[in-house]
């Protein structure tokens, strides 16, 4: 057996949803991870300082007492947000963070922004005192193919925004292509990118080939195979721009595998022993902990986690994850269509609650 000890990781984009969803899959975020940008994509959206308050504590009361994590907070920006209460959520230390989705780009973005316009006061303030932009980048023109729909962002969105607010700290989310690695490549250092665990592993054959196969379906789409390849090099390339962000997004099998399902996967239980394996693959274990633990954290200007957490990489492959259950239904857990080899080593008390096999009930 061979083992990685690193820092312990960060997660810069997760989502927790609430209730008893929000119950089940936390424990699977804060058994690895010592803090995580959560996601304000509730129904309602996480909009107020209040509305972010009130979460946390949601958040807070869920958390097993003894994982040591802290959710840092974003809020949902929309055309109607008040430039003074994003201030003060990020001044009293509330929200880390604020969240642009194009109005209907993915899951619960009905609230988003339409028009760039109305939201650049907030914008500019945010700009002025350094609060990051998280931003889902796609466009959503039903005239913009969807594979293409992040480099026309880029293009017609996001370069004019930089341009025109080049102190504005921003993150490109999830970026999935080769054309978002080279533009944030190209940026200052006040622009990073998350990037998926599990965009490192599946292109769009996952999702379409032999099959609509819905566990691989999400926002922003898994490309063609040599964008996987460019977001594997700036992942596992040293460059600080480039972080983990999970985007670990659980629905209920129910609401997946229908006619028209929905985007997201599944990826907090699996994604640390699926990176592990990538950046073996990679030749790259040495950068794991700049990916994981280090660039996103500085970026964010916060302190790097004292703790350290133990990769294992077992001789023998381990179960594959099936699903979990939740209050609300079954939720599939991501496969990688590899064997796991690798698991994070858990002091007594503090593993995750266990994963159901795949193929049993
Ligand atoms: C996310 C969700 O389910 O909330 N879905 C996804 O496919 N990533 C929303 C998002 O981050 O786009
Ligand atoms: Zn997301």
């Amino acid at each position: 057996m061979k083992t990685l000890t690193i820092t312990r990781p960060d997660d810069w984009h997760v989502h927790f949803r609430d209730g008893p969803m929000m119950h089940a899959v936390l424990p699977h975020t804060s058994a690895d991870f010592a803090r995580a940008i959560v996601m304000p994509n509730l129904e309602p959206p996480v909009v107020t300082k209040a509305d972010a308050i009130a979460y946390r504590t949601r958040i807070l009361a869920a958390l097993p007492s003894e994982h040591d994590f802290t959710p840092l907070m974003t809020l949902y920006l929309t055309e109607s947000t008040e430039p003074d209460d994003l201030a003060a959520a990020f001044e009293e230390g509330v929200a880390t963070a604020v969240k642009l989705y194009p109005a209907g780009a993915t899951t619960n973005s009905a609230s988003g922004v339409r028009d760039i316009d109305k939201v650049m006061p907030a914008l500019e303030r945010m700009a002025r005192i350094g609060m990051p932009l998280c931003v889902h980048g796609e466009v959503t023109d039903s005239d913009i193919d969807i594979f293409d729909r992040e480099a026309v962002f880029i293009e017609r969105v996001l370069d004019p925004l930089c341009r025109r607010l080049p102190e504005l700290r921003v993150v490109m989310e999830h970026v999935t292509t080769k054309d978002g690695v080279d533009y944030v490549a190209s940026q200052p250092e006040n622009m990073g990118a998350t990037i998926t665990t599990h965009h490192l592993i599946i292109n769009r054959n996952a999702v379409l080939a032999g099959g609509i196969r819905p566990h691989y379906y999400c926002l922003p789409v898994a490309k063609r195979d040599s964008h996987r390849l460019a977001l594997r090099n700036a992942a596992t390339s040293g460059d600080k721009r480039f972080f983990l962000g999970t985007d670990s997004a659980p629905h209920v099998d129910a609401a997946k595998q229908t006619a028209c399902g929905c985007a997201g996967i599944f990826t907090a239980p699996n994604t640390l022993a699926c990176l592990a394996h990538v950046f073996e693959e990679e030749g790259a274990l040495d950068r794991l902990e700049a990916f994981v633990s280090f660039n996103g954290t500085d970026f964010y200007g916060l302190p790097r986690n004292r703790t350290k957490i133990v990769l294992e990489r077992k001789d023998t492959p381990l179960a594959p994850a099936g699903h979990i259950e939740t209050g609300d239904g079954t939720v599939t857990v991501f496969d990688p269509m590899f064997p796991i080899q690798w698991n994070v080593a858990h002091a007594a008390g503090t593993a995750p609650p266990s994963l159901v096999a795949k193929g049993t009930a």
